[in-house]
């Protein structure tokens, strides 16, 4: 595969994710200005890089990738959610998401937490709408309810506060930001898998490669918050700093961050080794090695 098919690829995907979104809640109640907050976020761009892992390990185990979309819209809630309340004056306190002004700015504070809970809430009902057997559904439920919740993604995000102005170990900091980040991006991939009917072998591969590319997302997210531009981010920089955040650029400086980030994209590519069309899913873990936003 070379690049130019490797974004073709990744365009389609990305339409197909954006068009099933604004579907989402095409249909739905709304009522004071809740789903209006929600919508703001949830289609205001983003590289959708999760629900992209969704569609593409369900390819990847043998699985037609339309039948992983709505496990793919339940992941992109869930992520949206977490940014929403990630940026709230009573975490981050930022104010610009995606090259718009945070939730809050919009809807004010109150508003903002209830879109994020609509989003988490709203995810696991697509997740529950997904026409899969019923197995397959209650099997991804239970992951990304894991991964999302208190032993992943929201355990991650409280150590990340009760971290701040405090200088973490190595250790602390792996496991912080393999909860907040890798859990959640795991999950993506397993999603796929389990939409596909994968094989226990095939989940464990595509877990291995997930938790780091999650690992090393994060670590290019802490390095483009000191080298990046908030024009390219879409997002503020020096938000790490100002709050006082041990990060690996922190801990280990700009360029072992950089080394740490490529010796785990070499890792996340070997766990797929066992696969037969793995090109895809190796060009995205390079691509986000190098990104810049
Ligand atoms: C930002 O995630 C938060 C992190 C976990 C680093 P992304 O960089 O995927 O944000 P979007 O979805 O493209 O806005
Ligand atoms: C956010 O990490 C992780 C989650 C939202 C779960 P960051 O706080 O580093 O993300 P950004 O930099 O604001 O996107
Ligand atoms: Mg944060
Ligand atoms: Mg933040
Ligand atoms: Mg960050």
């Amino acid at each position: 595969m070379d690049w130019e098919q490797f974004e073709t690829q990744l365009k389609q995907d990305q339409s197909a994710v954006e068009a099933a979104l604004h579907a989402q809640f095409q249909d739905s109640a709304r009522y004071a200005d809740l789903t209006e907050a929600m919508e703001y976020s949830l289609l205001a761009g983003g590289k959708r890089i999760r629900p992209v892992l969704t569609l593409e390990c369900c390819r990847l185990c043998g699985g037609d990738p339309e039948a992983a979309l709505n496990f793919a819209c339940g992941v992109e809630m869930i992520h949206t959610y977490s940014l929403i309340h990630d940026d709230l004056p009573a975490m981050d306190d930022d104010d610009l998401r995606r090259g718009w002004p945070t939730n809050h700015k919009v809807y004010g504070e109150a508003t903002a937490i209830l879109a994020g809970d609509g989003l988490l809430t709203a995810a696991f009902q697509a997740l529950a709408g997904a026409k899969l057997p019923a197995e397959r559904v209650v099997e991804a439920v239970a992951c990304l309810a894991k991964e999302a919740g208190p032993e992943g993604m929201v355990g991650g995000q409280a150590l990340d506060m009760a971290g701040e102005g405090r200088a973490l170990t190595r250790k602390e900091l792996e496991l912080l930001q393999s909860l907040k980040t890798g859990a959640l991006i795991s999950a993506a991939a397993e999603l796929g898998c389990i939409a596909a009917g994968g094989t226990a072998e095939q989940r464990a591969a595509v877990r291995t490669y997930a938790q780091c590319l999650g690992r090393a997302f994060q670590i290019q997210d802490d390095i483009l918050d000191v080298t990046g531009t908030a024009e390219e981010l879409g997002k503020p920089t020096g938000s790490d700093q100002v709050n006082e955040k041990s990060t690996f650029v922190t801990a280990l400086g700009l360029e072992e961050s950089h080394a740490l980030v490529h010796r785990l994209t070499d890792q996340a590519e070997a766990a797929l080794e066992g696969f037969d069309q793995p090109e895809f899913l190796i060009q995205l873990a390079q691509s986000l090695a190098q990104r810049r936003k």
